[in-house]
């Protein structure tokens, strides 16, 4: 079953093909051109001079969880601090959902999220910090997204020992999660894990075949790049604080600056350097690192406007970063991009322009979604 999309306002590729209409075949697309050259095709819709643009690949989640924690946002917003002590709030209440309860919560998400564009998903465990619940979180996200990443090393439980718990993470707890995801990550910050305990976790994770990624410089300058980039991670992610060390690091490197701009404003942080790691060729990534404690959005276009407006992205690099951006965070060359053979990902947005998704903040411009070819908004 093959559809050509005519009337194309702007269509952002992220490639060097352009054109006015393009022909999703099956689930791929198959042709990217102006639409008087365009081959036959089974069906056609006119998208009337809408923009169109590769769907949303948002490259840091954490969505298998319970509860809430809207005192705890209302305390932050009176002046408390955030820490990542909130973390434990979660992981008590997600250790005590059922799995059908948390199942929901994912599917609830994912669903949230596809209805704003969003086509491609990672997510993290992170809220069970035993064997039994990292292990059903993984399983569970493997149920409702693409790229699930174990976070074993988010926060050493209350009460336990920190070394103790991290040879379980990176012994008997890795072992049993392994299986059931791609990616393994760590919270290298003040009050989660060090340097070294960071390193010896990715590092047995590495072994098991796993790619890496690292929470990094979220709440203070820290080791969190400098190890990101060492090993070879695919992402750090957050780089609120980074010395210009750090940001040479990652422009002479593969891994990818992954920005979480609505955290960093319900977090009261700064925001990210965003155009000085541009300016220094860094790979950048909008991600909307929804989760009920730091950051709890689904928004991509949230983010993508607030990097125009406040962190001096232009509209292209804000766009390309929440998409081509998120798909390179996951190594990925499927997504993230409109070129034949690509994945039949497609955000439709009821303007002619991404110029919109700043000039208009808010409004939820989302006109249509196809996801792997099939029409799903
Ligand atoms: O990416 N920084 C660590 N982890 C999450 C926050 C988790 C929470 O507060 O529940 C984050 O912001």
């Amino acid at each position: 079953m093959s559809v050509l999309i005519t009337g194309i306002g702007e269509l952002t590729t992220n490639t060097d093909e352009t054109g006015d209409a393009l022909v999703v075949d099956g689930d791929r697309i198959a042709w990217v051109g102006p639409a008087a050259q365009a081959p036959a095709a089974d069906e056609r819709v006119d998208v009337e001079g809408r923009a169109v643009l590769p769907g949303w690949v948002d490259s840091h989640t954490h969505l298998v969880f319970a509860g809430d924690r809207t005192a705890e946002f209302g305390a932050r917003m009176a002046g408390e601090p955030y820490t990542a002590g909130g973390i434990a709030v979660t992981v008590g209440a997600t250790r005590g959902a059922s799995d059908e309860q948390l199942s929901e919560v994912v599917r609830k998400h994912v669903a949230e999220a596809l209805r704003q564009g969003t086509t491609s998903l990672e997510t993290k465990t992170g809220y069970g910090l035993n064997v039994r619940d990292e292990v059903r979180s993984a399983r569970i996200a493997g149920e409702h997204v693409e790229e699930v990443t174990f976070l074993g090393a988010h926060l050493v439980p209350p009460g336990e020992d920190a070394d103790t718990y991290v040879d379980l993470v990176r012994g008997e707890m890795l072992d049993a999660v392994a299986p059931l995801v791609r990616w393994a990550d760590v919270f290298c910050e003040k009050g989660a894990f060090d340097y070294d305990q960071s390193k010896a976790v990715l590092t047995a994770a590495a072994q098991k075949g796993l790619g890496l990624r690292v929470h990094g410089n979220q709440l203070g300058e820290g080791p969190g790049v400098r190890l990101a980039v060492e090993l070879g991670a695919a992402s750090v992610d957050h780089c609120t604080y980074l010395s210009s060390a750090d940001v040479d690091a990652l422009a002479s490197s593969d891994t990818v600056a992954t920005l979480l701009p609505a955290c960093d404003l319900s977090t009261r942080q700064s925001l990210p350097p965003a155009r000085a790691l541009l300016d220094a060729g860094a790979t950048v990534a909008l991600a909307s690192n929804c989760n009920p404690g730091s950051s709890y959005t689904s928004s991509m276009a949230f983010c993508v406007t607030t990097a125009v407006l406040q962190m001096f992205m232009s509209v292209e690099e804000a766009v390309r970063a929440a998409t081509l951006g998120g798909a390179r965070a996951l190594r990925r060359d499927d997504i993230g991009v409109i070129r034949v053979g690509a994945r039949a990902d497609l955000h439709v947005l009821d303007a002619p322009s991404i110029t919109h998704l700043a000039y208009r903040p808010g409004v939820p411009l989302t006109h249509g979604v196809w996801k792997s070819g099939d029409r799903v908004i």
